[in-house]
């Protein structure tokens, strides 16, 4: 009673300040958004993106619900309206018409009913086939307990999908102890899909133990879930699924098909976000459609071999399918490298990656991604340079763009692999790329791009590649080195990188950089493999940031192509 009294008066208060009338419960939300101030100016705030996603203050983590509806983009995250650490978690909302630039609504699912009162976690959208969407999403009940909840929206004619309802069934699942689950390892509904009989299909992330495992529900009505007898797939030792995804890619085509699609054209891929190590993983395999099992072509044998979908930091991502461009788009949450109290310094603390279009390698033993077209949109100032030999030791300077927020795509040819180091056994790729960093002169490499170069070259971020021989055949490695990316110390500094598909006898190395304040999002061999960074230079900053093509190896390499240019800004939130 007491509370509510002080929450009118300040409501009065706000409303009296800031010009607004707001009195009902619903409108507390809107005086969450109206309190939020501007980020400050960014000479004190160097490393807010230009062009990546975030909101202009607070924290943020999982992408969730991602959608077109009536021609809009839908962009749904973890939020945390009140502060620049996670917590009071809700789903903050924006829409974009181009997946580039976002215009942010008023948070759509907070914590409201008893089924979510202490939280509104990750979940998905789904298009049913009236063409409305439905979200199934992780609520935090008065127990603490994680139990799944769906929501309508109130009027399936507004494309904004401002307001959204809690049907009075909810919670949907939750854990009994008939069903045996864990309360607190129940999260993070998937997008749905129909199978041939009619039924829908959602995942559950949840472990039992220490075995990680994608609970499988059916429902007829979509209100009504059962439980499957049998998980869809799980794995011993990986701990709790975080985020599971399932979709289908076709097999010989980069288009992306609906969620619900099946048949002997697809492949299905599996996606899981480990808790325990704060990475993304997917297998491709075979959905059963009669036994509801996913069987991966190779499983979670040994953690360490699993692919990723970012060898940096990238976490609890997403999928959906575009049906406008027929393209599964993918979305990824990039947390900081900085301190919590730098975090709370600064306001803010959490980004998105640039959205990517993801497909089946022609292999089928892979996926790829790429930055979705219209970032392209943003690029100014093209830089082109003629074909030139980079020499052994040599390091150019990219000029003539802002270094601080751009764009770069480089191709080497490196043909002398006879001065390739040997690599006499095998070893974790990103012990080796901290190793054999980017100052550690090599044989055939360290070549590549070295961003956020301050004047001197106190700091930098070097992304780039190495080429062994690994019994008798060239091994690429792709780093990306953060242990000079700045004077302070305070940051994670680590050093990431993996090994990359591409004979070097029949292709050259690409590489193309996202380069953007605080993020160096690097797309190596085409988009085989990613790794994306998060930096804080001191010195590298704004107009003081440089971007060189470097090749610290004992044999010359030819840079190809180089194309480069300034990002300009885009409506971030
Ligand atoms: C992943 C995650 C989800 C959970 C959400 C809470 O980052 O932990 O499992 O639903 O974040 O914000």
């Amino acid at each position: 009673m007491a509370v509510s009294r002080i929450c009118c008066v300040l409501a009065i208060f706000f409303s009296l300040v800031l010009g607004h009338c707001v009195l009902n419960i619903e409108a507390t939300h809107h005086v969450y958004r109206n309190l939020q101030t501007v980020s400050s100016s960014s000479s004190n705030q160097p490393y807010r993106t230009g062009y990546h996603f975030q909101p202009p203050k607070n924290w943020i983590n999982d992408p969730n619900g991602p959608m077109r509806y009536k021609g809009l983009y839908h962009l749904f995250y973890q939020y945390n309206p009140k502060g620049a650490v996670w917590g009071n978690i809700v789903w903050a909302h924006s829409i974009s018409k181009d997946l580039v630039n976002w215009t942010p609504l008023n948070p759509a699912i907070y914590p409201s009913r008893p089924s979510d009162i202490n939280g509104c976690w990750s979940g998905s959208a789904t298009i049913l086939p009236d063409g409305k969407p439905a979200i199934l999403y992780t609520g935090i009940d008065p127990n603490n307990q994680q139990v799944q909840n769906l929501a309508y929206p109130k009027n399936a004619s507004d494309p904004y999908l401002k307001e959204w309802i809690k049907i009075p069934q909810n919670p949907l699942m939750a854990p009994t102890r008939a069903n045996g689950i864990n309360s607190s390892s129940f999260r993070d509904p998937t997008t749905a899909w129909l199978g041939k009989d009619g039924h829908y299909r959602v995942l559950i992330g949840n472990k039992r133990d220490t075995r990680g495992m994608a609970l499988l529900y059916r429902s007829k009505d979509f209100v009504h879930w059962v439980k499957a007898k049998h998980p869809l797939y799980s794995a011993k030792g990986t701990g709790m699924w975080e985020c599971p995804d399932l979709f289908p890619v076709l097999s010989k085509s980069m288009f992306g098909v609906d969620t619900s699609v099946d048949g002997p054209f697809v492949r299905h891929v599996l996606k899981v976000s480990l808790d325990d190590t704060k990475h993304d993983y997917y297998l491709i395999g075979t959905y059963d459609a009669k036994k509801d099992k996913f069987i991966p072509d190779t499983g979670f044998q040994n953690v360490n071999s699993v692919l990723r979908y970012d060898y940096g930091k990238y976490y609890a991502s997403k999928t959906f399918f575009d049906d406008a461009k027929k393209r599964r788009i993918l979305l990824g949450w990039v947390n900081e490298s900085s301190s919590v109290a730098d975090d709370i310094k600064k306001g803010w603390s959490g980004i998105h990656a640039i959205p990517r279009a993801i497909w089946l390698h022609k292999s089928g033993k892979q996926l790829v991604q790429w930055p979705v077209a219209e970032i392209e949109k943003l690029r100014a100032n093209p830089i082109n340079w003629p074909i030139k030999v980079l020499k052994a030791g040599q390091h150019l300077q990219v000029t003539a763009i802002t270094a601080a927020q751009a764009d770069v795509e480089v191709s080497f040819e490196a043909k002398e692999l006879e001065k390739a180091e040997i690599l006499e056994k095998w070893m974790d790729p990103q012990v080796l790329c901290s190793r054999k960093g980017a100052a550690i002169k090599g044989g055939l490499g360290p070549f590549g791009l070295l961003a956020f170069a301050s004047k001197g070259l106190k700091e930098y971020t070097a992304v780039f590649f190495r080429i062994f021989k690994y019994q008798n055949k060239p091994l690429v490695l792709f780093c990306s080195d953060q242990s000079r990316s700045s004077l302070n110390k305070n940051n994670d500094l680590t050093t990431y990188g993996t090994f990359l598909d591409v004979d070097p006898y029949t292709e050259n190395l690409s590489l193309r950089s996202l380069i953007d304040h605080s993020v160096v999002e690097s797309f190596g061999g085409e988009g085989k493999a990613v790794i994306t960074a998060r930096v804080y230079p001191t010195l590298a900053i704004n107009d003081e940031a440089q971007i060189y093509a470097f090749n610290y190896g004992a044999a010359d390499v030819k840079i190809t192509r180089l194309n480069a240019w300034s990002m300009k800004k885009a409506q971030i939130n």
